[in-house]
């Protein structure tokens, strides 16, 4: 007797699992669903040389019209399908996410959701920083728990060539303060390393950040979206970068905080604090990756390297009701398999989706 296998979600509606509270449903590679990545837009006002060049996201670009958003409602809605199917931590994320109006109501109303063992989710926020100091202490109040800041340089000159805009170090790093100051701590600073690049910037990151309680963490250049001729040796490894670190100040390796924590963690031996290495080049981590990505427009990837999501869009416009969602988000997780970093070499695509439109 021959069975059918349905890989795709949509060719064959499936009911969610009736979860105790605490489980989650679980990937064909035995992950669980605990993490939701919301990108509430895909604009920026960087141009980061290595996620959104000029050349391609220039003046002439189409971004997404405000009215193929989801709005915060309809957000809050696939964030409490999620939350029914096993996640615990939501993180916003854009393009910008601060450019996003409002977006602190949007961190209100996240902030009321439960998990279904009545816990309330971690909410965590990615930002460039630059409306940062203006806007902490909103968030902070409206219920956000922690941001990140990426930050890849100190120098000026160096950031704004990396960045391609006129925005000085002291305005991120004045966000960053007043992030702390709101209690959205520890604050974890994100810094992309490309060798030839910003590598000479390591050492000043690292002492600039010691002992302030703020966490650097320094990220392997990755070959995400199609616009920034990602080359292999253009990668700094976290090995290389402990290396030197370690140094000038020895580091010793501490516990992850969490089973899946994406940063490797090393703590300054004379107690001036940690840095985490995220190395998804050098030493992937998708055996253990448990992270849903949902689109500005509603669209739901399975992993930062896919070509191709699943729209949620419809169904939310369509009126049904929130079990026919929770059925769409258990089906793509139950069918997913993703591996892409473990495969890289071998898995090419052209068509990969962009980090500034699904975030980091
Ligand atoms: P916290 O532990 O909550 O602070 O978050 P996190 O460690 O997930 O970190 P964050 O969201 O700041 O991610 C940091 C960077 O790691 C991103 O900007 C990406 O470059 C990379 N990253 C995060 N998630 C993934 C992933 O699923 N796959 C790959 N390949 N890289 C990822
Ligand atoms: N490689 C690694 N990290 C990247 N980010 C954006 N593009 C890349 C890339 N090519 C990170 C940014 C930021 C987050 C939104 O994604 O540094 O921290
Ligand atoms: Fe904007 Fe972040 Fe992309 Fe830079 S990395 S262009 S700040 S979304
Ligand atoms: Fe997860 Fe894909 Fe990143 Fe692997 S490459 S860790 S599967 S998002």
């Amino acid at each position: 007797m021959s069975r059918v296998i349905y890989l795709h979600p949509e060719d064959q509606p499936v009911a969610a699992p009736v979860l105790a509270p605490g489980q989650a449903v679980h990937d064909t590679r035995g992950r669980p669903l605990r993490d939701l990545r919301i990108s509430v837009t895909d604009r920026c006002n960087f141009r980061c040389t290595y996620c959104m060049p000029r050349e391609v996201f220039g003046a002439d670009h189409a971004f997404l019209p405000h009215s193929a958003l989801l709005s915060f409602e309809e957000i809050t809605r696939v964030a409490e399908a999620a939350l029914s199917q096993g996640v615990r931590k939501i993180r916003l994320t854009g393009g910008e996410p601060l450019l996003r109006k409002q977006i602190e109501t949007l961190v209100a109303m996240l902030a009321q959701l439960r998990t279904p063992d009545g816990q309330a989710p971690e909410l965590t926020l990615t930002t460039n920083g630059t409306l940062l100091a203006r806007k902490a202490q909103a968030l902070a109040d409206a219920g956000l728990s922690r941001v990140t800041v990426s930050l890849d340089a100190l120098d000026d000159t160096l950031f704004e060539r990396m960045s391609d805009s006129g925005v000085p170090v002291a305005t991120i790093l004045a966000g960053i303060e007043a992030a702390a100051r709101a209690g959205l701590a520890p604050v974890k600073v994100n810094m992309v390393v490309r060798r030839g690049m910003n590598d000479a910037q390591i050492l000043p990151m690292a002492r600039h950040f010691r002992g302030t309680g703020h966490v650097l963490r320094f990220i392997e250049y990755m070959d995400v979206g199609n616009s920034n001729g990602w080359r292999m040796d253009e990668v700094v490894t976290g090995a290389e970068i402990v290396r030197l670190i370690g140094a000038e100040f020895p580091l010793q390796p501490i516990q992850a905080h969490y089973h899946g924590e994406v940063a490797r963690r090393w703590a300054y031996a004379d107690g001036g604090g940690e840095i985490g290495l995220i190395t998804s080049v050098s030493q992937p981590f998708c055996g253990s990756c448990t992270r849903l990505r949902l689109s500005p427009e509603g669209r739901l990837f399975t992993c930062l390297f896919a070509e191709q999501g699943y729209d949620l869009r419809a169904l939310l416009r369509s009126g049904v009701g929130a079990q026919a969602l929770k059925d769409r988000l258990a089906g793509v997780w139950l069918a997913r398999g993703d591996r892409y970093s473990e495969l890289r070499g071998q898995a090419h695509r052209d068509h990969k989706i962009e980090m500034s439109y699904i975030g980091g």
